[in-house]
């Protein structure tokens, strides 16, 4: 397989992963490596695909134990497990963290390579199986990124892998998948979507490219989270949602997220906030610290979400903005108890210092937050979720 920086192939439509053999054959595929996690697993999500490789006559090896944000030792012991059925081809179905689980295992495949290699910066000339990627939920759009999470415990940081040859071959954008997502999930995971979009949009690295992806995929968020959340069964809001975060995968590819996620990866890395959560609490806080540097960017997804912004002015526009930001997050129930996870004021010092390490991320917010800004943030935060 060559080195590709964008998803080659999007399908999309409820029933569309009913094809599933057919776009393995399409590769010449014959040996199917499956990832997922349990909980997608004993939902019976990965039934019909089961079923129809089995019809098609294809070898079928199911690693179901993916578990939610996995660390680098999780990874590599899946890893490990599926190498000797020496798959052709990776299959994902689940979420971020099955879908980043299997990005990684399909870069590794044939290519003498581990985890640790990954993180310390080593990188193969080329990825030796397709992967194909159905997200479960609409979220991380992980599907068309370049970027594989892993919790690093020593470091009580997840880390991000950045390889272009980690973008799929082929998404399945499959909104029967989606439609039984718990309410909470579909909130958090959402927002993750909503922010991949904002964040990219507003980054240094922002481009006409990720311009595009950014904002429709904040209108089709605007329209269709609250429904998604309010009936998880609407599977016209679950495709917008599925979409949504796809787009958000693609502008991630081309451009990166910024402040938002840089300080949520410590709340997720050391207090194990579910990635989701942790970014949409953060949110309204970033965006509103952000607004000054980016006035009329602002203007523009607010005007993609179909705010009112006539004979307003940038600030007001910008305010306006924030605003709906904290609203949808009363709208979405979106809180969490950090005192009950052991998140302080004492430990504010110790985010700001592992937030002050993702530099990758850092360096692209239109604010260059100190640790000063840091700090007022997480205080600010902490106090809000007392
Ligand atoms: N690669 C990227 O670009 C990228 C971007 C953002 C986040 N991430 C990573 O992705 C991970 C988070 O992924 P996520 O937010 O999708 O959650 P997840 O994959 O951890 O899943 C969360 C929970 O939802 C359940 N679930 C998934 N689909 C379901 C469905 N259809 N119905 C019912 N339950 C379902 C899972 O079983 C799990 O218990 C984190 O590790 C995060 O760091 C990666
Ligand atoms: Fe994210």
């Amino acid at each position: 397989m060559s080195a590709i920086g964008l998803i080659r192939r999007i399908v999309e439509g409820c029933g569309s992963l009913d094809n599933i053999a057919a776009e393995v054959q399409s590769f010449g595929a014959k040996r199917v490596l499956m990832v997922t996690d349990k909980g997608v697993y004993s939902l019976g999500l990965t039934k019909g695909a089961e079923a129809a490789l089995a019809s098609a006559g294809l070898e079928l090896c199911i690693e179901s134990e993916v578990p939610p944000e996995p660390t680098q030792a999780q990874v590599q012991a899946i890893f490990d497990k599926a190498v000797g059925f020496n798959a052709d081809l990776v299959l994902a179905i689940g979420g971020g963290s099955a879908m980043d689980t299997a990005k990684l295992i399909a870069l590794m495949l044939r290519n003498d390579l581990n985890v640790q290699d990954l993180l310390d910066g080593k990188r193969p000339q080329s990825r030796k199986v397709p992967l194909i990627m159905v997200p479960t939920t609409a979220g991380t759009g992980s599907e068309a990124t370049p970027n594989a999470i892993v919790l690093v415990p020593e470091q009580n940081l997840k880390i991000g892998i950045v390889c272009d040859l980690m973008v799929c071959d082929v998404a399945i954008l499959d909104a029967k998948l989606t439609a039984g997502l718990p309410q909470a999930i579909t909130a958090n995971t959402g927002i993750d979507a909503l922010c991949h979009l904002m964040e990219c949009y507003v980054s240094k690295k922002h481009n006409p490219l990720s311009d595009g992806f950014c904002l429709r995929g904040i209108s089709l968020i605007a329209r269709s989270l609250r429904r998604a959340y309010t009936d998880g069964t609407d599977l016209a809001a679950r495709s917008d949602m599925l979409l949504a975060s796809c787009f958000g995968g693609i502008a991630i590819a081309g451009s990166s997220t910024v402040g938002i996620h840089a300080l949520s990866y410590p709340l997720g890395g050391r207090y194990h906030i579910p990635h989701g959560l942790s970014n949409a609490i953060l949110m309204p806080y970033i965006m509103e610290e952000n607004a000054p540097y980016c006035l009329e960017r602002y203007s523009d997804i607010a005007k993609a979400m179909g705010l009112d912004t006539a004979g307003k002015s940038a600030e007001e526009v910008a305010q306006m903005l924030v605003k709906e930001l904290y609203e949808l997050n009363r709208f979405l129930n979106i809180h969490c108890d950090l005192k009950a996870k052991g998140i302080t004021l004492d430990v504010v010092d110790e985010l700001t210092a592992a937030a002050a390490k993702v530099t990758r991320l850092l360096s692209n917010n239109p604010k260059d937050l100190s640790p000063d800004d840091m700090k007022r943030i997480y205080r600010r935060l902490i106090a809000d979720n007392a």
